[in-house]
């Protein structure tokens, strides 16, 4: 079938992009670029949307599924204009897919929408699934009223499902790099406290499951993508610097973080214990269940 993909030219987009063609699907990534899109795996191709282009809408037209990324990026400083641009981003891209599949003769099936784990705000040691309600802060609200721009084409797509993506581990982007980046000058160590709990998930595993959440016609609603074993900070510095063979004991403090990264330091410094338990209930094996391991994997350096 015909997948259409926002932000397939991401650090999710790329890794699920390659999946889904893979899998035999047509897949289609809508990109405000396309030229930097190339090169993308035998079987996708890019089309340009918003600004007016309708080519992309008639490839929605007839689509099985549609599978929405497109967001600015939350790691950077939130000034006002960066947090308007997070959250319009969201919105519009929501609501640009809205009046596509309006106007669409034969509408997808289904709807995977990117959300994020900061909908559960800072929590603690409480332990999270798909039934905890949203927490507070920024990124709690900006996740909620995201879902919410998605949840406004169930009247039009039968089955919506928002994947609450974790901290995602992997190659070539997200928040990995900038986690080395101490270890390798010997200052590694836990952000914050340390007991913050750290919903980590390997970048294979959110690709299954929003490849999962895309066949699988039982998956409606919230599905946590993360691993099921997540980790405090403090461990999670400690196998970083295990993994690496540096020292993991110089901490930065959250009054250093805060004012170094503003208030996104919370996105670093919050609790979440979230853990996959839709995901589990429908039997999903994840690849990497292992902190250690997934570490091990993404950095070359089997134990
Ligand atoms: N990475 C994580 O750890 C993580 C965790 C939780 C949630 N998520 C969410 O999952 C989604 C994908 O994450 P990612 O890490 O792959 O993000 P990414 O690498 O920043 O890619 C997002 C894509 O969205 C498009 N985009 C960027 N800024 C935009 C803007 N201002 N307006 C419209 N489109 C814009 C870009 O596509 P084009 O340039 O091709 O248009 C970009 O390739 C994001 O919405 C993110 O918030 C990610």
């Amino acid at each position: 079938m015909r997948v259409v993909v926002t932000g397939g030219t991401g650090f999710l987009g790329k890794a699920l992009v390659a999946r889904l063609a893979s899998a035999g699907h047509e897949t289609v990534v809508l990109t405000r670029d396309p030229g930097r899109a190339a090169p993308l795996p035998a079987g996708a191709r890019a089309e340009a949307w918003g600004g007016g282009a309708t080519a992309w809408e008639r490839l929605v037209d007839g689509a099985g599924a549609l599978v929405n990324l497109a967001g600015e990026p939350v790691a950077q400083r939130w000034t006002a204009e960066a947090k308007e641009r997070i959250v319009a981003s969201r919105l519009e891209a929501a609501a640009r897919l809205r009046a596509a599949v309006e106007r669409a003769t034969v509408r997808p099936a289904v709807l995977v929408n990117a959300s994020a784990v900061g909908f559960y705000g800072d929590r603690g040691d409480e332990e999270l699934t798909e039934e905890s309600p949203a927490g507070k802060g920024f990124l709690a609200e900006t996740t909620r009223r995201w879902e919410e721009a998605a949840e406004s084409l169930a009247p039009l797509v039968p089955r919506i499902v928002r994947l609450r993506i974790g901290v995602v581990l992997g190659e070539g982007g997200g928040a990995l790099p900038k986690m080395l980046l101490p270890f390798r000058f010997g200052a590694g160590g836990p952000l914050g406290s340390g007991r913050q709990w750290v919903p980590w998930v390997h970048l294979d595993d959110v690709s299954g499951l929003a490849l999962l959440a895309v066949d699988d016609p039982r998956i409606r609603g919230p599905l946590n993508a993360v691993a099921p074993n997540p980790v405090r900070m403090a461990e999670l510095a400690r196998t970083l610097g295990r993994v690496l063979h540096r020292p993991a004991f110089a901490p930065a403090p959250a009054f250093v973080l805060k004012a170094v990264l503003g208030e996104m330091a919370t996105a670093v410094l919050d609790s979440a214990r979230v853990v996959p338990a839709k995901a589990q209930a429908l039997g999903y094996g994840f690849r990497h269940p292992d902190l250690e391991e997934a570490l091990r994997r993404i950095l070359g350096r089997p134990g």
